[in-house]
């Protein structure tokens, strides 16, 4: 590991101080230049399943497909922490959580996610309790897709929803979580749940500029899935049609004279 990798402490003093700047990351140069632009905050997220694997959403995701991910996004020995989803169906027992975070571990994650609040706490409570940091992940939940009728619907619209997240976020806090994503969270509840969390990391994604910290998916960072932007995001490249133009402009050029230069050993 190298000698200048962020630490835990460093990670703690982004608590409502300057946003914590995060992004999710699949493989080794994407996590190459993640890691010159000095992202303290990788995530190898099961978004994997729709922007890399052509998935329609992220329950197809495996614990094979994460290892497999996760190993390349390790060899680049970001400075960065690098974080693991754990996917659809891994944690349904504390036992089994247990057990594939481990896997993640020894595949060179720093820390785990999952998805959930006070329902997924015994399976927190396993997770922190064999020694692994933990980051939780409530509002949407992208593994619950289905469930919502296939809708990626706003959370903490109403009183109950309020509550409910509100509960969710101080019960991760006092399971161990060091942070939680907050996906699709109203803005005035994530402010809430920040402020209410003393040491828990809020890192928010659609849910307003009050959490401690952003994350985003890459993909979306830098257009190249352009067939779908979530509205909250805007793209500071389009990758996606400068890969397409420059495969055009090649394959015209084949059509000139001269264009392909001889092999030196022809
Ligand atoms: O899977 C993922 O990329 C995530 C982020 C959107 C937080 O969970």
């Amino acid at each position: 590991m190298r000698s200048d990798k962020f630490t835990w402490q460093q990670l703690r003093q982004f608590k409502g101080r300057e946003p914590l700047p995060a992004l999710t990351t699949y493989d080794y140069p994407t996590t190459r230049l993640l890691d010159e632009a000095g992202i303290p905050f990788l995530l190898v997220g099961d978004s994997l399943g729709m922007v890399v694997l052509g998935y329609p959403d992220t329950t197809h995701v495996t614990m094979d497909h994460m290892v497999h991910h996760l190993s390349a996004v390790v060899r680049a020995e970001p400075r960065g922490m690098v974080g693991a989803d754990l996917p659809h169906l891994s944690y349904q027992t504390p036992e089994q959580a247990v057990a594939n975070s481990r896997r993640l571990m020894a595949a060179g994650a720093d820390f785990v996610k999952a998805e959930g609040g006070v329902e997924i706490l015994p399976v927190v409570e396993a997770i922190r309790a064999s020694g692994i940091p933990f980051c939780g992940h409530i509002g949407m939940l992208p593994q619950q897709v289905l469930q919502e009728g296939g809708k990626y619907r706003i959370k903490g619209r109403d009183e109950a929803g309020r509550r409910k997240l509100l509960a969710d976020a101080a019960a991760l806090e006092a399971a161990g979580a060091f942070a939680c994503v907050l996906e699709l969270v109203t803005p005035p509840v994530a402010a809430e749940i920040t402020r209410t969390c003393a040491t828990m990391l809020t890192v928010g994604i659609g849910s307003g500029p009050d959490c401690d910290g952003q994350i985003l998916v890459t993909h979306d960072l830098i257009g190249a899935f352009p067939w779908f932007t979530p509205r909250f995001v805007t793209p500071r490249v389009q990758t996606g049609l400068e890969i397409r133009a420059a495969a055009l402009a090649w394959k015209q050029s084949l059509l000139l004279p001269n264009s392909v230069q001889p092999s030196p050993s022809a």
